[in-house]
């Protein structure tokens, strides 16, 4: 079965965007030249799961970011919603995480990037997460959209490491312990 990995960045309260999806409170951080690993982390998995929310979000910044192939799992997109310009880079899907799981094991996939918010809760509960680096923003918004929520039970993890930059910027590495 492939593993799920998991890179965001959070304020400290928890949020990964704003109620309406906005990330202006991250792009103010004043974290330029500093390397958090996102291109290392990118070229270490195989493929990049999202769900709808994150994938609407990405559309906006104009530019697509990623240099592998991406699923958007979605109940109300098709795929004619796949804007020409990265048509062949995104695929939309409706699988439940371990179907999509089971689905990438036989196209040879290993190392699944998830991300957005309800999608990584939803790899969480079906315990499909190996590991995260979480990258805590030192701001509180208030409000938004959470990381973690909703959870059923205990998730235990163990620390990898932690690392602190001057923008004041906290990376955390952390494996989840099997149940
Ligand atoms: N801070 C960061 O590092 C960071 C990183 C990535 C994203 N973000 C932001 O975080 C926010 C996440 O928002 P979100 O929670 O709405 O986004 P999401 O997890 O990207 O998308 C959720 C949507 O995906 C669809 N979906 C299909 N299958 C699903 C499944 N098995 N589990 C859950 N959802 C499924 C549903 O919409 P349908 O109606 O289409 O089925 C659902 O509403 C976005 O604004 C994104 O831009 C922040």
């Amino acid at each position: 079965m492939p593993t799920g990995h998991i890179m965001m960045a959070t304020s400290l309260d928890g949020f990964v965007a704003r109620p309406d999806h906005t990330l202006d409170w991250l792009d103010k951080q004043p974290s330029e030249g500093e390397d958090h690993g996102f291109d290392a982390f990118q070229d270490s998995v195989d493929v990049i799961v999202m769900g709808s929310g994150s994938f609407r979000t990405v559309l906006g910044f104009g530019e697509w970011p990623y240099a592998k192939p991406v699923v958007v799992l979605s109940r109300s997109m098709t795929q004619n919603d796949v804007p020409d310009s990265i048509r062949g880079k995104v695929e939309i899907m409706a699988h439940e995480p371990a179907e999509l799981m089971a689905n990438f094991t036989e196209r040879g996939f290993e190392r699944v990037y998830v991300d957005g918010g309800a999608v990584i809760q939803s790899f969480m509960k079906a315990k499909l997460i190996a590991d995260m680096k979480i990258t805590i923003v030192p701001i509180l918004i208030g409000a938004g959209i959470r990381i973690f929520d909703n959870a059923d039970c205990d998730t235990d993890l163990e620390m990898v490491s932690s690392e602190q930059f001057p923008s004041g910027l906290v990376d955390l590495v952390y494996k989840v312990k099997a149940a």
